[in-house]
């Protein structure tokens, strides 16, 4: 059993502490947010995300799993310390690395003897070699270990990893960190910190490339009657594509495709290259938000001084996360063209700032009552099982715009419902 220190208590370091502890590991997670912390010391989840509550009483109840509002408290005794601090976008889109910065100033005195600092967070290349800098210990090792979970599936991702990385220098710091991970059982990639820095940046950035892609193929198929559910099986069964993230919809969002992207822009102008693939994969994302208003626009008619209903506002399903959602970004755009824009979403029961001027409501049929047009932007599985026959007699206008292709066309259209998808 090896002692653990988490710096950082979110999406990452959260799915990392309960991974630890499944790997029979004692591990402190230090979270400065007093009313997360009060939350998670009452084993309590701060997110969603499933299996994750269990986990974290579970921990709590065998003692191997505590919480503290310090890195200075939680780091001494560890072999390991994670730093899985935010690093949000800073200016031209640079990541902020002030967080990482100072978690590891004030580790630094403190950590023991031979400690091992792996950072998790995603961080532009050389920070890792920034982190060794403010440490300065010659027996404290950094090794770059970028974390690939998604949201909502975050605890499954991170006990089930399709891969490991370690990037690092020093073979018995990497030795150490791979003994240590062993137990999940992935392939385990050993390079230097740039390099593993980099395959986080360039991880993502694919991702939105196949995204922007098909939403771009969507675009195609409409215009000449091909339907994409097709051709992205079709394409997607080739095993040198793949199916996984062909899925069209509003657009990627949330809080790390979108910053990932212009993160590994903006490391690669500093190398004097500029990604203008990235440029395009980026421009395809707005318009798709443009289109998606275009075809609510054409079926409230008009959308001016309409209501609009929505159905998901999360950036995407089995997640509470607001942060960079298309779907907020389409509402303001409806507002803007004087919508009157009434939202319903499972995981959002009241105002959030994001929110502003966004009627919510907390009953999927309430925000369909008198709608020129009803716009599905989030995939929650929940939104299939709805009687349409009452959302049918309830609207201004029966019409649907699926911006997740979820619902089947020929039933709605059975009962009267103007339906688009997207590319089908
Ligand atoms: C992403 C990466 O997938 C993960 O490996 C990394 O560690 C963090 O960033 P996440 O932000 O949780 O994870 O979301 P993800 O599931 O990747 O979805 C990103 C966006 O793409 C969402 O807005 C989603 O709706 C959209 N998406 C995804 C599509 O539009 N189509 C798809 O086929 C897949």
């Amino acid at each position: 059993m090896s002692k653990c220190a988490v710096i950082g208590g979110g999406y990452v370091g959260l799915a990392t502490a309960v991974t630890l502890t499944h790997l029979g590991h004692e591990v402190t997670v230090a979270e400065i947010d007093p009313e997360r912390l009060e939350t998670l010391r009452a084993g309590r989840s701060p997110i969603l995300e499933a299996g994750l509550e269990e986990r974290i009483a579970q921990g709590l109840e065998e003692g191997v799993l505590s919480f503290v509002s310090k890195s200075t408290e939680a780091a001494p005794e560890a072999d390991f310390v994670f730093l899985c601090v935010q690093t949000p976008m800073g200016s031209r889109g640079r990541a902020d690395l002030s967080y990482l910065e100072q978690a590891a100033a004030e580790i630094a005195p403190v950590l023991a003897q031979e400690a091992i600092v792996v950072t998790k967070s995603t961080v532009p290349v050389g920070s890792s070699r920034v982190v060794e800098r403010v440490i300065r210990r010659e027996d404290v090792k950094v090794v770059s270990s970028p974390e690939f979970l998604q949201e909502g599936s975050a605890v499954h991702d991170s006990l089930h990893p399709t891969r490991i990385v370690l990037g690092c220098d020093d073979q018995t710091a990497v030795a150490k960190v791979a003994a240590l991970l062993e137990p999940l059982n992935a392939p385990i990639i050993v390079t230097n910190s740039p390099s593993a820095e980099t395959i986080k940046y360039a991880a993502n950035s694919f991702l939105a490339t196949k995204i922007s892609f098909i939403n771009a193929v969507a675009a195609v198929c409409e215009g000449i009657g091909a339907n994409v559910d097709d051709v992205m099986l079709g394409i997607g069964y080739d095993p040198r594509i793949g199916v996984e993230f062909l899925r069209p919809g509003p657009g990627f969002g949330g809080s790390c495709l979108p910053k990932d992207l212009g993160a590994i822009k903006a490391s690669a102008e500093d190398a004097g290259y500029r990604f203008e693939l990235l440029d395009a994969v980026e421009k395809v994302n707005d318009q798709q938000l443009d289109r998606i208003v275009n075809k609510i626009a054409r079926h409230a008619r008009p959308l001016n001084g309409s209501i609009v209903a929505v159905w998901g506002l999360t950036f995407k399903a089995r997640t509470a996360d607001l942060r960079d959602s298309p779907a907020i970004e389409i509402a303001r755009r409806l507002r803007e063209r004087n919508a009157k824009v009434v939202a319903y979403d499972p995981t959002v029961t009241g105002p959030a700032p994001e929110l502003e001027g966004i009627e919510i409501v907390t009953d999927p049929y309430a925000a369909t009552i008198g709608a020129s047009a009803l716009a599905i932007l989030t995939e929650w599985d929940e939104f299939r099982w709805l009687d349409f026959e009452k959302v049918e007699s309830g609207m201004k206008h029966a019409a649907i715009v699926d911006a997740r292709n979820l619902l089947d066309p020929a039933p709605l259209r059975r009962l009267g419902f103007e339906y688009e998808g997207l590319g089908r």
